[in-house]
């Protein structure tokens, strides 16, 4: 692992379309986030660029494949792979989400959400901790992005994510996009949310654009950042300082200099912090 000083500033995903963008013209970014999941099977191009990129940006790793919600046993194959690849690439950063994927040995392509009880929160810290002994590294958990609510919850996600960063000993990485979706799809203030969290846990934030349905918002990662995901990214910074933010974009992916505009954007706010 590298320092965490090394991460500092606006990053951007890495994402295959940007490859070459990325070599040819190195642009002043500040680091990447590589989706780990995508680099765990293979032995081709995906490492070649990696090492390339690798050698001239920090990077972090992003993955989805922890579980850590689930009450299958850890995934120790998956967490040995990760573990290879984290030790070749360095990352300042391993993170994953408050989620869960699996059900009896079977992946699901979904982050799926859960009750947030005493019990829940026992259990996944206990996961976390374990997760980390392995990789012998503490740990960023994203929030998620959700859709419903379970009845028997008996804390609110702040209360259980404050509680899970201090219990397991791990950092937040603050998805304000996620943020936004949760606080409009349930109604409740983002604000307080913000308040609560422990300033020295918040390691990491992300920005994305979501989309409007019916009667919801959808995380589509899929649309330029959003005017109120933008307002409280500013709120955000101003209770945790300049976090090192970074651009996410998976579906839809524009041409590089799009997503180059969205983080000058970021930067321009933490100058101005
Ligand atoms: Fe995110």
């Amino acid at each position: 692992m590298i320092c965490p000083a090394a991460l500092q500033g606006v990053g951007v995903g890495l994402r295959s379309c940007h490859y070459q963008n990325i070599l040819t013209d190195l642009p002043p970014v500040s680091w990447f986030e590589i989706l780990s999941d995508n680099y765990l099977n293979t032995e081709g191009l995906p490492l070649y660029y990696l090492e390339q990129i690798r050698q001239h940006y920090p990077v972090t790793l992003h993955g989805v494949g922890m579980s850590l919600g689930s009450t299958d046993p850890l995934n120790f194959d998956y967490l040995a792979k990760l573990k290879q690849l984290a030790n070749w690439v360095e990352p300042v950063y391993i993170s994953d989400h408050l989620a869960w994927i699996s059900i009896g040995g079977y992946y699901l392509n979904e982050l799926l959400p859960l009750p947030y009880t005493k019990e829940v929160l026992d259990h996944v810290t206990e996961r976390i901790k374990q997760v980390q002994d392995y990789l012998g590294t503490q740990i960023l958990i994203e929030n998620p992005a959700s859709y419903f609510t379970f009845t028997n919850s008996t804390l609110s996600e702040e209360e259980f994510i404050k509680a899970l960063v201090e219990s397991a000993d791990c950092y937040l990485l603050l998805d304000v996009n996620n943020l936004y979706v949760n606080a409009s799809n349930h109604g409740f203030n983002p604000l307080n949310y913000l308040d609560i969290m422990p300033k020295n846990r918040v390691k990491q934030i992300h920005l994305a654009g979501y989309e409007k349905r019916d009667n919801y918002l959808f995380d589509t990662h899929g649309h330029q950042i959003h005017p109120p995901v933008w307002q409280l990214y500013q709120e955000a910074l101003n209770r945790f300082g300049n976090i090192p933010t970074l651009i996410e974009w998976d579906t839809d992916i524009p041409p590089w200099e799009v997503v180059m505009t969205e983080a000058k954007k970021a930067e321009k706010l933490m100058v101005n912090n």
